[in-house]
């Protein structure tokens, strides 16, 4: 994009990043693993299992964790779509929902934001049936639907 529009400096709102950077904790726990890069984390996380788990006061078999929620949305999809079954989520909204939705082969229904860029609820509600498997919801949506006009 920036090669594309010519600009010199990009502000990205679209990607839940944090333009203020990491603290200053999650620069010291990564630097303190450098050391140890080639082995295998262990995939069931199960000190940070323990630890969340006892924050939130539910059982650690309740907890999923991932590579960021990318790789949860993921984990949903092929868990619960394959053909024969439907989705339905907000449009636009986050692309991966209908990525993985396609991949796993599901029949993708998509509801239009409305007018303030809000999901359509009722709507989606009316296009459940007997083979939806997931309905995905997006708060805050991204994109956000609701687009200025930089003429406004
Ligand atoms: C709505 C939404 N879900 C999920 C993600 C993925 O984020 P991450 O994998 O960093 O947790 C993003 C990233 O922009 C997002 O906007």
């Amino acid at each position: 994009m920036r090669k594309e529009y010519g600009l010199e400096k990009i502000e990205k709102l679209a990607s839940n990043e944090n333009p203020f950077g990491s603290s200053p904790k999650v620069k010291e726990a990564i630097e303190k693993e450098l050391g140890q890069l080639t082995i295998y984390p262990d995939g069931h996380a199960p000190l940070l299992r323990e630890k969340v788990a006892r924050h939130l006061g539910v059982p650690g078999d309740r907890l999923i964790f991932g590579n960021g929620s990318d790789e949860v949305l993921h984990m949903v999809s092929r868990t619960f779509l394959e053909p024969g079954t439907n989705t339905i989520m907000p449009s636009p909204s986050f692309s991966q929902y209908k990525r993985n939705s396609v991949i796993d082969g599901a029949e993708v229904r998509e509801v239009p934001l409305d007018s303030r860029g809000r999901h359509d609820l009722e709507k989606m509600l009316s296009l459940i049936d007997g083979n939806t498997r997931v309905i995905w919801l997006c708060n805050p949506n991204n994109p956000t639907g609701v687009y200025i006009n930089k003429d406004d």
